[in-house]
């Protein structure tokens, strides 16, 4: 599939909840969210259906995000539905990690090809303060659990806060005594991150430097998303920057969303997306949805203007609503 940049659409985020576990200070407002209701989400037939009209239209890599992906009952098995599906290479996960340490080895049975767990600090008592959880441990055995697998590939996603005591080395180096890829993530203005002021990947390559010396350039690709990868001298994984603020990377955009309430999402910032859900529901065939599917991409804009005042037709949802 290609859009009208002419960029080659490969790969699908699918949000198969908007419910987490967590309350991240930017993400989820701590008592104020109503989750969809369970007729208001896509089943899993359903999703496996569009995942099956995507996979027509060129779809080959799935990334399941939430929410946080494993609260939704039953999960392992849409994933070995959707690891069936003809067509799809790749199916990988996106985590906060709360339930990894229980459901790893199922994971690690079905093949998933890959686990996204977003840790922003390794301070237990900064980690409550962030996630409004207590619950640093129990993400760190998961996290310790998941390297036992040699053949899962593993990345941490860090949202750098400025925070004093976040310590971003000390996250780093999980990338030096571990075959993990350790990403930070510029904090985009997206539902509550609009509350924050942004750490650019020049900062906190600044430090990480000062602390293990050059990050050299690494050219090749390590996944399907946004990030750009460094090497250290001395360490196991590599170093990832996805920095949306400041170095935009919409014209290699490769991805469409499905949210959990089946909207098809042609950009995270843009759009509040094709109802898919309806059609599904009022009995419209493959073909049908294919061509709506086609429909939507013609819309996929060029670039994100996360700077620009909120206008009609764009919508700014929070990340558990769109699945990051
Ligand atoms: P892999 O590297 O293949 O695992 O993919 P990924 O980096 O897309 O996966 P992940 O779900 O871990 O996403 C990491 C971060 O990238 C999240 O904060 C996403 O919101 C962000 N991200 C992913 N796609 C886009 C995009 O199209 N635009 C923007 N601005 N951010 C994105
Ligand atoms: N800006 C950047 N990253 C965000 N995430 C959630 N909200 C934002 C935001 N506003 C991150 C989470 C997780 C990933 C999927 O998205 O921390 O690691
Ligand atoms: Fe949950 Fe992820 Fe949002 Fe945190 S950032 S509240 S883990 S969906």
């Amino acid at each position: 599939m290609r859009d009208t940049f002419n960029r080659t659409i490969d790969y699908l985020r699918i949000s198969v909840t908007d419910r987490c576990d967590l309350r991240c200070k930017y993400c989820m407002p701590e008592g104020g969210v109503t989750p969809l209701t369970h007729g208001a989400i896509l089943s899993y037939e359903e999703m496996i259906r569009l995942a099956e009209c995507f996979a027509r239209l060129g779809i080959r890599r799935i990334k399941i995000t939430g929410g946080e992906p494993m609260v939704r009952l039953h999960v392992m098995d849409f994933i070995e539905q959707l690891k069936q599906v003809r067509g799809i290479e790749q199916v990988t996960l996106t985590t906060n990690g709360t339930h990894l340490e229980e459901y790893i080895s199922q994971l690690a049975k079905l093949q998933i090809d890959g686990i996204n767990i977003s840790l922003d600090t390794l301070n237990p008592v900064l980690y409550k303060e962030i996630t409004g959880r207590d619950v640093f441990d129990k993400v760190f055995s998961g996290l310790k659990e998941a390297l036992k697998y040699s053949n899962i590939k593993l990345k941490i996603n860090c949202v750098p806060q400025g925070i004093p005591g976040q310590n971003i080395v000390k996250v780093a180096e999980l990338a030096k005594n571990n075959p993990i890829h350790v990403r930070f993530i510029e904090m985009m203005p997206i539902g509550l991150g609009k509350n924050f002021t942004f750490t650019s990947e020049n900062d906190v390559m600044r430090e990480l430097e000062q602390a293990y010396g050059t990050l050299v350039p690494f050219n090749e690709t390590l996944g399907n998303g946004p990030c750009h990868y460094y090497s250290v001298a001395g360490f196991q994984g590599k170093i990832g920057f996805i920095s949306a603020m400041s170095h935009k990377f919409c014209s290699s955009c490769n991805r469409l969303r499905l949210t959990a309430d089946g909207k098809l999402k042609t950009c995270l910032q843009y759009d509040v997306g094709m109802d898919l859900k309806e059609m599904l529901r009022t009995g419209k065939s493959d073909n049908e949805l294919i061509a709506a599917i086609l429909q939507v991409l013609e819309s996929k804009p060029g670039e994100h203007h996360f700077a620009e005042e909120f206008v009609v037709g764009k919508e700014m949802k929070s990340m558990f609503q769109i699945g990051g």
